[in-house]
């Protein structure tokens, strides 16, 4: 064998070598991930989602349908939308409004929302994930009173009551403490303010995920949109598979291909199917954050005299 030849296939040699460890890393996190492990490890994992070349895609959640909007993703986009009409049902529309969106990925939703609204608007978008924060700032930087930051929904780096709307789409479930996180929420919005709030679970925790968001201060009643999902995730599929193929390194699709169809919801997928089983539902809500119960105070010296009077 010539010299050349042994260089080349030493090189390439390497190459697999290095594609195999990298790949045999990203299993073991995504095993760990399924395996409900909390923070550290699923938070590495979006960091590698948003590392790799998403190009323009500016969303990443399952879809509403029927949209009212046309282009790529008009169903995550949607999503952002129907928010929103449960907030103007609720008539909680300010003149101003000082809006936080917890968990924004790449952006798409919160500049979707912020370019559609009706009155002025202060946007902050909080992500864990460094990569996505920097791909906010890259392609939605030039939206005026726009900012991102990156911070962890369970600690959010704000002062008490400084929103007037909190948006969270399809993250919570993410966060280890789903209740602690509506406890942020509720601590940063102000009295009357209004936690725009969608995400799956477990049929049979609905009950206590309605429970959670009551026992955080908020007045709630969760809407049932799995209908509307599903009909997405079908209408999507092919725009998902064709993401996958074209942006996903081959080598982890080859190892990955049934881990990401079911993240996907890809339909004839696993998370689908639940979808449609019912084993797994989608709610959305617009709650309102009722005005914390106020601490019982002492009786005054008068009244005390009148309570020792009637004793
Ligand atoms: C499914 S994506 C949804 C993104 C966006 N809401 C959308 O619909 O396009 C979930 C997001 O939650 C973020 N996330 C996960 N854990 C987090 C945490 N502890 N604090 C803040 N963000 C977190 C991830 O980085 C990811 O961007």
């Amino acid at each position: 064998m010539s010299d050349v030849l042994i260089v080349m296939v030493a090189i390439a040699v390497a190459v697999i070598a290095v594609a195999v460890v990298q790949a045999a890393r990203i299993v073991r996190l995504v095993l760990k991930a399924r395996r409900k492990t909390r923070g550290i490890e699923r938070d590495q994992l979006w960091e590698r989602i948003y590392g790799l070349d998403w190009g323009d895609v500016t969303t990443n959640n399952y879809g509403f349908a029927p949209a009212e909007v046309d282009g790529p993703e008009q169903y995550q986009l949607q999503m952002y939308s129907e928010l929103f009409k449960r907030l103007r049902a609720r008539g909680r529309l300010r003149v101003h409004t000082d809006l936080l969106e917890v968990s924004c990925g790449r952006g798409g939703g919160l500049a979707h929302l912020v370019r559609g609204w009706p009155g002025s608007v202060r946007a902050v978008g909080l992500d864990h994930a460094e990569n996505a924060v920097r791909a906010c700032r890259a392609a939605h930087g030039d939206i005026a009173n726009i900012s991102f930051v990156c911070d962890s929904a369970l600690s959010l780096p704000f002062a008490d009551r400084s929103f007037d709307v909190v948006v969270n789409v399809e993250a919570s479930n993410d966060y280890g403490d789903y209740a602690a996180f509506f406890r942020e929420a509720h601590r940063v919005l102000r009295p009357g303010g209004a936690f725009l709030y969608c995400d799956t679970r477990r049929a049979r925790d609905v009950p206590g995920t309605t429970q959670a968001l009551r026992d955080a201060g908020f007045d709630a009643t969760f809407n049932d949109i799995t209908d509307h999902v599903i009909a997405a995730c079908r209408q999507d599929s092919v725009r998902r598979r064709q993401l996958i193929r074209t942006r996903v390194p081959w080598l982890y699709r080859i190892l990955l291909r049934r881990a990401l169809e079911n993240y996907a919801a890809i339909e004839g997928s696993r998370k689908f199917a639940k979808f449609r089983s019912r084993h797994r539902v989608y709610l959305m809500t617009c709650a309102i954050k009722t005005p914390a119960p106020q601490p019982a105070l002492p009786p005054r010296a008068d009244q005390r005299r009148v309570v020792e009077l009637l004793a």
